[in-house]
This record gives structure tokens, C-alpha cells and sequence, in this order.
């Protein structure tokens, strides 16, 4: 089966995780990487795959990036298949000192976001009755640790738009489910310390972060033809924390 698959924040850690993960594993796909300004690591997959990857632009909080994006995708290679909502940003801070600026810029790259993306990628969808939806929130969505008031909230929100809206499209043919990732290698902040990391690790059952590619290998999953009736589900994947 040939289909088109677009994941969002394509140049960060777990987006080109699961672009690596499609490309290598399903020989017929077309994979459209998702960049705003850095695209250099993108760029290098897309090379490793040619013809099989495109780098579209597409600043997830705009309607009107979206609404380019999905008609530069379709006019390349027809409906799109399958949407992976992975961009995200954090910008921590105690709830009495956050800005209004770091609350809504996080619901807004990654709540308001996936309602975009959602909407645009919907009409295709119905059209061709059938389409996958994945969507990135976090394990903070179910801990909700202090300092992440905006985070947290914005990720809650994912599961619950993931929930609703599996409702409403179920009897089209496409399927909506929520990953949940703990602390993943590569993605976590750079000014985390070596001291901070380790003692991190011995807090988690298993003793590591989970490798981009163990949460790429779930996403892949939700998006095949055997997760034909797995819709509105939640996902963790935290090596057991919680
Ligand atoms: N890392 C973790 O431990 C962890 C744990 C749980 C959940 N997650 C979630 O997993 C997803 C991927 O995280 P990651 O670890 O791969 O982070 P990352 O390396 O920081 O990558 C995030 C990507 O999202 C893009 N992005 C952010 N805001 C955007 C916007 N408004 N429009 C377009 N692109 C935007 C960034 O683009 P630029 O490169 O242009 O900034 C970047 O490519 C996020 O949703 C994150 O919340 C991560």
C-alpha cells in the first residue's frame, strides 16, 4: 500500500525518529517532513530516502502554513495518509511567575496546533474514508509535575481532542489515538546537567530514557493496518514510571 505520511516538528529528536522509522520500514511511503527555520537534520534524511521524503514547510500554529502545506502534499502525492501532530515546546516556569507569554505560546504550539493540523488534514481524510492521526502529548499530561502548569494543560488538552474527535470520525474510516512519551534521549534540555540526568535515571524502573526510535516503533504501530480498531487510546510509553 503507497500512502503519504506527515509528521510535524520533523527536524527535532522524536520527529525524525519516526520519519527514519516509516522510511526504513514501509518501502512504498511518502514521507513529508514537517520544518519551520532548522532543517539541516531533516534535509540529511530526506537525502538518505530520494524521492521518498519532501521537506514542506509548516509553522504549526498557523492555519494558513497548513492550509499550503496540505495542498503542496496533495498536489505532489494525492490525500494524505496518515498525520503525526509531533511538534512541541515547553517553556517550564512556577505558575505564580509564568508570563502570559510562556502559557499561551505552549498551548499554543502544541494544543491549538493539533486542532490545526486536525482541521486541515480532515477533509482528505473523510474523502478518501480512511486516514491515521497520531498525536504527541506527554507523560506530563498524566503526572502534571510542578513547573509545567502550560505544558501539562496543553498535553491534557491532546487527549482529550484525541478522544472526541476519534468519536466523531471513527465511522469514516480514521483512527485518532495519543502517545504519551516519558523522558526520551536527545530531546531533553541542553542545560540539564550530568548529575541532574543521572539522578533522573535512577528514579525510572528500567534506569534509562527511552530511545527515540522505542516510541517511533509505537507510532508506527497505531498508524499500520493492524491497529485497524485501536482508536481514542491513550498510549505511555515511560519504561514504567508511572
Ligand atoms: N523529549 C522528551 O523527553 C519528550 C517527552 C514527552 C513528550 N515529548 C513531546 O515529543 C514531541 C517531540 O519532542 P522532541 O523531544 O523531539 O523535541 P525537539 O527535539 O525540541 O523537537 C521539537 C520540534 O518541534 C518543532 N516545533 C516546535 N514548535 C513549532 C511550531 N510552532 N511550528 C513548527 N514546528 C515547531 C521544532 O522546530 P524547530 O527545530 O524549528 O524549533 C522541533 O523540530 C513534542 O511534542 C514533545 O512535547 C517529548
Amino acid at each position: 500500500m503507497s500512502r503519504s505520511i506527515l509528521i510535524t516538528g520533523a527536524n527535532g529528536a522524536l520527529g525524525l525518529s519516526i520519519a527514519d522509522y516509516f522510511l526504513s520500514r514501509e518501502a512504498e511511503c511518502r514521507v513529508f517532513l514537517g520544518v519551520r527555520e532548522r532543517r539541516d537534520k531533516a534535509a540529511e534524511l530526506a537525502a538518505r530516502f530520494p524521492g521518498r521524503a519532501d521537506l514542506v514547510t509548516l509553522e504549526v500554529t498557523s492555519p494558513d502554513a497548513w492550509k499550503a502545506a496540505i495542498t503542496e502534499i496533495e498536489a505532489k502525492a494525492g490525500s494524505l495518509g496518515v498525520l503525526v501532530n509531533n511538534a512541541g515546546l515547553h517553556e517550564d516556569a512556577l505558575l505564580a511567575n509564568m508570563t502570559h507569554g510562556q502559557w499561551s505560546s505552549v498551548l499554543d504550539g502544541n494544543l491549538n496546533a493539533v486542532f490545526h493540523g486536525c482541521q486541515a488534514v480532515l477533509p482528505g481524510m473523510m474523502r478518501q474514508r480512511q486516514g491515521r492521526i497520531v498525536n504527541i502529548s506527554s507523560l506530563s499530561a498524566l503526572t502534571s509535575p510542578a513547573g509545567q502548569t502550560n505544558y501539562a494543560a496543553a498535553k491534557a488538552g491532546v487527549v482529550g481532542l484525541t478522544q472526541s474527535l476519534a468519536k466523531e470520525s471513527a465511522r469514516m474510516g480514521i483512527t485518532v489515538n495519543a502517545v504519551c512519551p516519558g523522558y526520551i534521549e536527545g530531546g531533553l534540555p541542553a542545560d540539564w546537567t550530568p548529575e541532574h540526568l543521572k539522578a533522573l535515571k535512577m528514579q525510572l524502573p528500567m534506569r534509562r530514557f527511552a530511545r527515540p526510535a522505542e516510541i517511533a516503533a509505537a507510532v508506527f504501530f497505531l498508524a499500520s493496518p493492524d491497529a485497524s480498531y485501536i482508536t481514542g487510546s491513550t498510549l505511555k510509553i515511560d519504561g514504567g514510571l508511572l
